[in-house]
């Protein structure tokens, strides 16, 4: 059976990490995503934090699974021929290049004399606007999009999170606007822009802080645990440490071990429904009729309290084990892991979420599969291709050069003088 998305071509001119991210999913999917890099350094997180001299980075590998790699330097004349031809002949051309790049390098009208069914995918740091010039890293969309100044402690630092929210989130979200774009070609045979701004992917993920800072003016934010402590709102959300975003609060909680493991911690959410069984679990039946403890609206300004006396329940157990007996009455909680319990947890490659892939030159590593899974279309992870490991293939296959045609453009140094070749190798 084939895979969803085969036969679509992408033009694949993204690099570093959001792009990237957007691109690995369609080709997951079974897009055959042509990634076109700079001849001689490529994608330039190839050389990034490497951690094996003269291999690709696993920053590169992990973001780039099942594509296809050409060299060429499109300000070539003779790459610049390439660049159009390989437009006639690919559905999507994807990019995350800093501001007026593809403009200069071939702008929409062009592309659409060339191919007016193509769909031109952009990610920008941000839409138009006072910022529309600054070129972005995932920090700075953290930042301006409200994730920073809504994470961490009240009295501490604006915090970066380590979930990749601006760079991974805005690629999935340009994903979708692609196959969206493709969806509604096959209504209109036209393609279209699709462009997603960092700033506006971070925000869409915030939003319920968006929804608490419009709250803030018919009163306090009640299930802040500042609330409880006493402490009034400014005119802005604050942070609210590891308190829920959401209408269950919850917070992490020490368990056994905490004093030497740094991740020796369960996040516990005292979820309504189950409050009962919660009093029985942690031995304080008392508080299931007590009128400050019984009914929701009543433990907001006790949350340290009530959290304190679980936490003394859970500092008897194990995260594992707290788990264990959670679980049976369906009290949510989840324990803290590390990178390192979650690299070593069999059952999560038993679902392809994580994957032992084989690298030529690298050798085996691991990688995170395809989170979305498709019953018609499952994702195989194939590694990452070497730099220009498929510019003949390309040349030949895609675009049909002959061997004097690809010996002429080769002989223009638009390839990067057989750079291409000895990486292959
Ligand atoms: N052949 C020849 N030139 C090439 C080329 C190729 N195959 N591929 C790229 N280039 C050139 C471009 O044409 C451009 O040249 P120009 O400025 O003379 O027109 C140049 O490379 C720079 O590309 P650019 O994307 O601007 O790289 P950068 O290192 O200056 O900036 C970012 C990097 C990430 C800051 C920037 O791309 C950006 O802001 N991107 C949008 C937001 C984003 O995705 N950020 C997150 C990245 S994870």
């Amino acid at each position: 059976m084939g895979k969803a998305l085969e036969g679509v071509r992408i033009l694949d001119f993204t690099h570093v990490q959001s792009g990237p991210t957007c691109t690995q999913l369609l080709a997951w999917f079974g897009a055959d995503v042509i990634k076109v890099e700079r001849p001689g350094t490529g994608d330039i997180t190839r050389g990034q934090l490497r951690d094996v001299p003269n291999v690709d980075s696993l920053y590169f590998t992990m973001l780039n699974h099942n594509k296809r790699s050409i060299t060429l330097d499109t300000k070539n004349q003779k790459g610049k021929e390439v660049l159009e031809a390989l437009v006639k002949h690919c559905d999507v051309l994807v990019e995350n290049f800093a501001p007026g790049v593809l403009d200069r390098m071939l702008p929409w009208e062009k592309i659409q004399e060339l191919n007016p069914r193509m769909v031109v995918a952009s990610i920008k740091g941000f839409g138009p606007g006072p910022y529309e010039d600054c070129k972005v890293y995932e920090n700075v969309a953290q930042c301006a999009g409200g994730s920073a100044s809504t994470t961490g402690f009240r009295d501490g630092l604006p915090l970066v999170t380590g979930a990749q929210i601006g760079d991974s989130g805005t690629g999935l979200h340009l994903a979708l606007g692609i196959v969206t774009a493709l969806f509604q070609r096959e209504k209109t045979g036209k393609g279209q822009r699709v462009t997603c701004a960092m700033q506006d992917g971070v925000l869409n993920l915030c939003r319920v802080k968006l929804r608490d800072q419009q709250r803030l003016a018919h009163g306090p934010l009640k299930e802040y645990s500042q609330f409880g402590e006493g402490i009034p709102f400014g005119d802005a959300v604050p942070r609210a440490g590891n308190d829920s975003g959401g209408g269950q609060p919850g917070r992490i909680l020490k368990c056994k071990g905490w004093e030497t493991d740094p991740n020796a911690y369960i996040y516990f959410i005292t979820q309504a429904p189950v409050w009962e069984k919660i009093c029985d679990v942690i031995g304080k039946p008392e508080w299931k009729s007590d009128p400050n403890f019984a009914k929701p609206e009543a433990r907001l300004p006790r949350l340290n309290e009530v959290f304190g006396t679980i936490e003394e329940w859970t500092m008897t157990k194990t995260k594992f084990e707290a788990m264990e007996i959670l679980n049976q009455y369906d009290i949510p909680c989840g324990p803290i892991l590390s990178m390192k319990e979650i690299i070593e947890d069999r059952s999560l490659y038993e679902t392809g979420t994580l994957v032992e892939v084989d690298h030529p030159t690298r050798g085996q590593y691991v990688t995170v599969g395809s989170p979305i899974k498709l019953s018609d279309s499952p994702a195989e992870v194939v590694r990452s291709p070497l730099l220009g490991e498929h510019t003949q293939e390309i040349l030949r296959d895609v675009l049909g050069f002959s061997e004097s045609q690809m010996e002429e453009i080769e002989g223009s140094g638009a390839l990067g003088g057989g750079a291409h070749r000895i990486a292959a190798e």
